[in-house]
């Protein structure tokens, strides 16, 4: 049964950047449940891919240096430990980790022709289709079986995870592997990173949810790492279960332990959530109020999907934030979806006038406060609301 626990309120599509500030734009109400069956927790409003994932999609994860350096250390590991014939990426996006492959060992798919344009460019055999079960029944007439599938924040923007599963199960060989790489609920937790659901992010995954998932197509996780990438994420490798060659490491105990003790398995805990996300937005709208009492300018940095949830949810618009500022070409100019806030080219001139940035890619904080030291010298000051807002 599905539980309601968190209301966001209505929401624009997350990557719908306005090009213009008059456009119009749907707003859907944003809700989120817990099964308590499967312990999985989704959005209860379904988008058509279409509508999200189509030939304008913004986001290309070659932007960040630290998503690149992620999936190179990712790319050695799977050639030294798996070493797979065939690697097919479900989600390729711009190409960031199949470029660290040879071109004949592998495969995307990636229904954003826009970024599967630019794949295919580099020579990387790449398929402008969506990820189900018609699409790996052409494939399987011409490559058989693939020996590694990997996805990383895809397969939770996919509605039918039934047709997901049972299109990976068909393809994959008897020995193959499977990767999948998604934020961590747990983190999304401890961090009141409310923020994360947004309408492309039908689930959110738990190690507890996706193993009962799973079962049903005889496959199991074994192994987990805890990555940083995303504001904190989660790399299942998954293997079919009568596959006995790999061991079950210690990792999925630990990861499974560690849920349960936070309470992922219990309704209560997302009803605390809600409560936390709650203060979260009282908090951050006392803090910009008080700064905008004193006169002083705030920006947004990094506009990302995140953002627009954070800005929608606690109802912040220009008055507060002037404008934010982003490194991705496709966002110049736009405005935040929503609250219609200008997205301008980032340059570090920008900042001169800037009293307080607030932090809208706070999981790139690290990377960005390396980049602003001059910023940081001159007194500014960043604003972030994870794990509770605070000025840094
Ligand atoms: P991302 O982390 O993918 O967030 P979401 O999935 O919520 O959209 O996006 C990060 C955004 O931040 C992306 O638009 C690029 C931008 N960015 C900068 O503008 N400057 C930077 O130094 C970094 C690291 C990111």
């Amino acid at each position: 049964m599905n539980k309601f626990f968190l209301n966001l309120g209505k929401q624009p599509l997350a990557n719908n950047y306005l090009t213009k500030y008059q456009s119009k734009q749907p707003m859907y109400l944003l809700k989120i449940f817990f099964n308590t069956k499967t312990k999985l927790v989704s959005i209860s409003k379904r988008i058509p891919s279409k509508k999200m994932f189509n030939n304008k999609y913004p986001y290309k994860s070659s932007m960040s240096k630290t998503m690149q350096k992620s999936f190179f250390k990712l790319s050695k590991e799977i050639k030294k430990r798996f070493n797979p014939k065939l690697l097919l990426e479900i989600g390729s996006n711009d190409g960031s980790l199949l470029t660290n492959f040879d071109r004949s060992k592998c495969i995307g798919i990636e229904p954003c022709s826009n970024l599967a344009k630019l794949t295919q460019k580099k020579g990387y055999q790449t398929y402008d289709v969506y990820w189900n079960f018609k699409t790996v029944k052409k494939l399987k007439k011409k490559f058989k079986n693939i020996d590694l599938i990997y996805s990383a924040n895809t397969i939770t923007h996919i509605s039918n995870l039934d047709d997901v599963f049972k299109s990976i199960s068909y393809i994959l060989s008897d020995n193959g592997i499977i990767i999948i790489e998604d934020p961590s609920l747990l983190e999304c937790l401890k961090k009141v990173s409310y923020d994360q659901f947004y309408n492309e992010h039908i689930y959110v995954f738990s190690a507890i949810s996706l193993k009962n998932i799973l079962k049903k197509y005889s496959l199991e996780i074994f192994d987990i790492k805890n990555l940083s990438t995303h504001g904190g994420s989660l790399r299942y490798y998954i293997k079919r279960k009568n596959n006995k060659k790999l061991i079950i490491s210690s990792s999925v105990k630990k990861q499974l332990f560690k849920e349960k003790k936070y309470g992922l398995n219990n309704y209560r805990t997302y009803k605390n959530f809600s409560n936390s996300a709650e203060k979260s937005k009282e908090s951050l709208n006392k803090i910009l109020t008080n700064i905008k009492n004193d006169n002083k300018k705030i920006i947004g940095y990094g506009a990302t999907a995140k953002a627009t949830t954070v800005l929608n949810y606690c109802n912040i618009d220009n008055n507060f934030i002037d404008f934010f500022v982003d490194t991705t070409p496709d966002k110049k100019n736009r405005f935040m979806p929503g609250k219609k806030i200008k997205i301008l080219k980032y340059n570090q001139n920008i900042l001169k006038n800037v009293d307080y940035i607030f932090l809208g890619a706070w999981n790139f904080r690290n990377e960005i406060f390396k980049k602003e030291k001059k910023f940081i010298k001159k007194g500014g000051k960043f604003i972030t609301h994870i794990p509770f807002p605070k000025i840094i």
